[in-house]
């Protein structure tokens, strides 16, 4: 069958597929350590759903306007301010289905066929297929664990060309959790600010998931020239644990903004109009429900993070923010003979019965992902069957 160009040209997340591997093995009854969810283990707070289910029954059940009704985009203006230092006006918010959405719309507003995507690697799976479906070029920058996974604003500077349209930051970042600093973010506004046609994509999704005292930096607020060059893209999905509500958002300048409406007005509309209502009120009222998040998977981080360091030939650096163990598995792959992280994820699944993500999906070959985004039985569990499957002859 004739199928367009543009979906040969990018392929399933692979996320998405790991997850459904491991989906499917425990639907067959096996006891699966799966450490592959992308999204909160903590159900969405009572009071969330509670507003949702009131929205209903006072029949907030009809289309809204396009970008969201006015008292989400409201909200989410005082959200920026409060939690970000943004000013943001609620004809500059486009509110959307969920993050993704959000990143859709704004690559798909400012990419045109050959223009560029700096994309610094190890980066979240959907970036580059993203940018192939806009007709644009992703161009990774490699980083290393040397850096912390971040860039050096050299490296940006040098790969920025008269083609270059957008460069992708994703602070703190899936998968590594790396969190970018303040010094780091001011040398790239800079750079970002000598060229004229470069936006920079912001991101921010993982904001509410930064450990040790560290501050998260949206570097839409450094300055009002760089806030102008700036698509803060957000989502209430992880801070809120509402993977499955979508609902994300994207703050811009306004010709952006409207460009975004623009596009989504001709595809989805509104995202579900009760969500907008419950929305409202998770950001207004937030509650403790972030920090406790917080605390918890802290504790957590440092369980996965230790655990993994004590299995031979795996090295696995803390991780900052978010809610991903980065570890390298290199050497391991090596003295066991795999020929890459693919293959040594398929022996955890088929041999330990541990779901994992290869780093390769990520632009990291030698790597794997694992959240720590659920139980500490499991963690445990898990790393105990990765070292018993890797070493079980030697301990
Ligand atoms: C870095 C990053 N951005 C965006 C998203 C998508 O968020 P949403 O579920 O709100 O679409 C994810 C989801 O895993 C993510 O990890």
């Amino acid at each position: 069958m004739k199928l367009a160009q543009r979906v040969q040209r990018i392929k399933p997340s692979p996320t998405i597929a790991a997850a459904a591997k491991a989906r499917a093995l425990k639907a067959q009854g096996v006891d699966i350590c799966d450490l592959t969810v992308g999204e909160p283990d903590l159900d969405t707070p009572d009071f969330i759903k509670e507003a949702a289910m009131q929205a209903l029954r006072e029949g907030y059940t009809k289309y809204t306007d396009a970008r969201g009704m006015e008292p989400l985009r409201k909200a989410i203006c005082e959200k920026l301010e409060r939690d970000n230092g943004l000013h943001y006006t609620p004809d500059q918010i486009v509110a959307s289905c969920g993050a993704k959405h959000a990143l859709f719309n704004a690559f798909q507003a400012l990419i045109d066929p050959g223009e560029q995507v700096l994309i610094p690697a190890p980066y979240w799976v959907s970036y580059p297929d993203m940018v192939l479906v806009c007709d644009g070029e992703p161009v990774i920058i490699p980083t290393t664990e040397e850096t912390g996974f971040k860039p050096t604003p050299k490296q940006i500077a040098d790969a920025i060309t008269d083609r270059t349209r957008v460069l992708l930051i994703n602070s703190p970042c899936n998968p590594t959790g790396a969190v970018w600093e303040r010094e780091l973010l001011e040398e790239i506004a800079e750079i970002v600010l000598k060229h004229e046609n470069l936006f920079v994509i912001s991101d921010e999704v993982y904001e509410c998931l930064v450990y040790d005292g560290r501050k998260h930096v949206s570097i839409a607020s450094l300055s009002e020239r760089i806030k102008e060059r700036t698509i803060v893209v957000n989502a209430l999905s992880k801070t809120f644990a509402m993977t499955g509500w979508r609902l994300g958002y994207a703050a811009a300048p306004k010709p952006i903004a409207d460009a975004m409406a623009k596009i989504q007005s001709q595809s989805t509309t509104n995202p579900t109009t009760f969500v907008q209502v419950a929305a409202i009120k998770a950001l207004r009222e937030p509650g403790d429900f972030p920090q406790k998040m917080l605390e918890l998977y802290d504790f957590r981080r440092h369980m996965i993070v230790t655990a993994l360091n004590n299995i031979d030939g795996v090295r696995c650096r803390m991780p900052e923010g978010a809610f991903y163990a980065f570890a390298n598995f290199q050497e391991a792959i090596d003295l066991k003979g795999f020929k890459d992280d693919y293959e040594l994820c398929d022996f955890l699944l088929e041999k330990a019965h541990v779901a994992t993500v290869a780093g390769s999906a990520f632009g990291a070959p030698g790597y794997l992902r694992l959240s720590f985004a659920t139980s500490e039985d499991t963690l445990q569990e898990a790393a105990r069957r990765i070292k018993e499957a890797l070493w079980g002859d030697r301990h």
